[in-house]
């Protein structure tokens, strides 16, 4: 949305909200907004009727519809808008906005909890114990290790500040060479990644998915690791995933703890299931909260009655 919006005419009356927890939504906004009025269903069933009698729509993913019909506001409900950008950018005169929650905390727990299993190996810890084996296992620290991570944003820096407090050496990476230099030792722009892997103990990814961060983590940079783990909970598609099963067997990566995939749900033909070097959890890492739904949502509601435009909107160009 360019040039003279007025923006009080963007305040809602009618919003569509496409999520599953159509109950747990509903209850949170109606009272929140009592001058609204809202329907909600999971976005696969939001319908062309929905879409026509709506002026806003909540939702993390677009429905599969042509066109979002009366719709001139979409506030996104999740940390990443890349369903808004592809395959199909929304169109420009539809203002885009996205939540205000922070699910950097969160991630950082998702994180966290991966490069642990890794390092004291609770898988073999798991499976020693189901065959009733006692024996000495190799048990390795986050203490002393490096971890880069790409992408220095919320999520990116809440990551690294979990690792520092467990003693590593956190390295940044981002477009801007950009970060926190209170949690990061230092900061590069992406093209150090390959300089930075050869070292690194873990290789974490905090990317949203842009034309410029897909397939990013390609070969080149793959086999630049030396036996990093790779966490990604960014989006799938900033790596080429299909490299993955090279990179474990080569020793680039030692490990790969994955949260998101070039296609979701995961097909279940794909290698990475049934591979023991890899965790595959199903895109759980920063669940959206109602609560902090409600908020972000209001804050661009107050923006809007102001006649000014919402802090949280995306920036189109940079396409997050
Ligand atoms: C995301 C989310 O953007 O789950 O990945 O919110």
């Amino acid at each position: 949305m360019t040039g003279a919006v007025d923006f009080r005419s963007l305040v809602p009356r009618r919003v569509v909200i496409g999520v599953g927890a159509v109950d747990r939504f509903l209850a949170a906004f109606r009272p929140a907004f009592p001058d609204v009025e809202f329907r909600a269903a999971p976005h696969t069933a939001v319908t062309e009727a929905d879409l026509a009698w709506a002026d806003t729509y909540i939702g993390f993913k677009r429905p599969p519809l042509p066109t979002m019909g009366r719709v001139r506001w979409v506030h996104c409900s999740g940390a990443g808008i890349d369903s808004w950008m592809y395959p199909v950018e929304l169109p420009r005169d539809i203002l885009l906005t996205r939540t205000s929650e922070s699910f950097g905390p969160m991630i950082a727990e998702w994180a966290l909890s991966r490069a642990l299993a890794f390092a004291q190996g609770l898988r073999d810890v798991e499976a020693r114990q189901a065959r009733h084996e006692w024996a000495d296992l190799p048990v390795r620290f986050i203490r002393g290790t490096k971890v880069v991570v790409v992408g220095t944003g919320d999520v990116g820096s809440h990551i690294a500040s979990a690792f520092v407090a467990l003693g590593a050496d956190a390295v940044g990476v981002s477009r801007t060479g950009r970060g926190d230099r209170s949690i990061f030792r230092a900061v590069h722009t992406m093209e150090a990644l390959p300089s930075l892997v050869g070292d690194a103990d873990w290789l974490v990814l905090a990317l949203p998915l842009t034309t410029a961060t897909r397939g990013m983590i390609d070969e080149r940079i793959l086999s630049a690791c030396r036996g990093a783990v790779l966490l990604n909970a960014g989006r799938g598609a900033v790596v080429v995933e299909s490299l993955l099963p090279k990179a474990l067997d080569a020793g680039w990566l030692s490990g790969a703890a994955l949260d998101v995939f070039e296609i979701e749900p995961l097909p279940a033909d794909s290698p990475l299931w049934a591979d023991r070097r890899v965790m595959v959890s199903p895109h759980i890492s920063g669940p959206t909260t109602v609560d902090a739904t409600v908020v972000g949502f209001r804050e661009c509601v107050e923006a809007l009655r102001r006649g000014e435009r919402p802090s949280w909107t995306v920036d189109r160009d940079r396409e997050y």
